[in-house]
């Protein structure tokens, strides 16, 4: 095992307080497990939410005001049926990529 001492502080009591203090991301709220289905048309703007904890899911109504999350801005060429991750745990953003089955 690597220890060393420098004043007060041993290279194992340092490496604890860095870890203690550190900030911890935050988790979004799962809004629910499964995707919403919304009709979308072209050259409007929609904002996704990301905290999950929009009374308008799946779109943002501020409610991540003082949290670590922003809304993710979305917009489309062409009038279609989309699925918005709800789960807020898709690694493709604002659009539904299964992950919610492993929730
Ligand atoms: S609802 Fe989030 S990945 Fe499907």
């Amino acid at each position: 095992m690597i220890s060393f001492s420098s004043g007060f502080c041993t290279f194992r009591i340092c490496y604890l307080a860095f870890f203690i203090g550190a900030k911890k991301m935050s988790e979004p709220k799962i809004a629910q497990k499964f995707p919403y289905k919304e009709a979308v048309v072209s050259d409007k703007s929609y904002y996704w939410c990301r905290c999950g904890q929009s009374s308008k899911q799946p779109f943002c109504d501020g409610s991540h005001e003082g949290t670590d999350f922003l809304p993710e801005k979305v917009t489309f060429e062409e009038n279609k049926e989309v699925y918005f991750c709800g789960c807020k745990n898709s690694s493709n953003g604002a659009f539904c990529d299964g992950t919610h089955k492993n929730l």
